[in-house]
């Protein structure tokens, strides 16, 4: 039972992974259009929509208390989708490349990098730039997520965290899943955009911890 010392490794060990994904997130460009934003949402919806069933379909994850129907945001995806889709054509495909549940420690790992990305949803929420922000409380249901129901469902995942992981051995393992989970996304993301070196957005999760005084 290793909790909150296991979702800090995690946070540590996927940190240089995590810089690089918000690399290829470009709805944050100071000039981004919806064009942009429906793009990023049916990158997201192809990782989310396959991976969500994975994660739905794990028996370990499910006895560690992993509650899959209440934390699928595939259908959030695609209701911004549907308000934003005029002319622009439906989700396309899934991600082939999915990575590994396996173990439930594994699994673990992988679904913390879903659930994580709800705390970044909420500050990528606040920071949307002026053509994206008018887009608030009408498609914007996924970067929302759980709402003010975020620090909750962030606290009950710890709490699954804490029963799947019993062993440095888990740990290790939640590890190796929580970054394959990243580096299967970012391959995804850079099929749909190009990455830029935008300082401002790669330090976000650093600033935000400053801001706390958080290390
Ligand atoms: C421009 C894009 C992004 C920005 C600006 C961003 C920003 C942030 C911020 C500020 C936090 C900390 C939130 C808090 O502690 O309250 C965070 C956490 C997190 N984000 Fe992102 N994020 C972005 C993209 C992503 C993506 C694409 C993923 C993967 C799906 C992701 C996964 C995570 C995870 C797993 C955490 C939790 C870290 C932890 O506390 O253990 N983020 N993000």
């Amino acid at each position: 039972m290793l909790g909150r010392s296991s979702l800090r490794r995690l946070k540590s060990e996927t940190a240089a992974l995590h810089a690089r994904a918000e690399q290829y997130v470009r709805i944050l460009d100071a000039d981004a259009t919806a064009a942009d934003y429906h793009r990023y949402l049916v990158a997201m919806h192809g990782y989310h929509a396959p991976l969500e069933r994975g994660l739905a379909a794990h028996e370990g994850l499910a006895a560690a208390g992993f509650e899959a129907p209440l934390r699928q945001k595939r259908a959030l995806l695609e209701q911004d989708l549907a308000q934003l889709s005029a002319g622009r054509g439906q989700c396309a495909h899934d991600c082939p490349r999915l990575p590994a549940l396996g173990s439930l420690a594994r699994a673990t790992g992988v679904a913390y990098v879903l659930e994580g990305s709800t705390l970044g949803g909420r500050y990528v929420l606040a920071k949307l730039p002026p053509a994206l922000a008018a887009l608030r409380g009408r498609a914007t249901a996924f970067l929302e997520g759980y709402g003010d129901a975020t620090g909750a469902r962030w606290r009950a995942f710890g709490d699954v965290v804490a029963r799947a992981i019993g062993s440095p051995a888990d740990e290790d393992e939640a590890a190796e899943g929580a970054c394959e989970a990243f580096a299967r996304l970012i391959d995804w993301l850079a099929l749909h955009e190009r990455p830029l070196p935008r300082p401002d957005v790669v330090t976000a999760r650093a600033e935000l911890a400053a801001r706390r005084g958080a290390p």
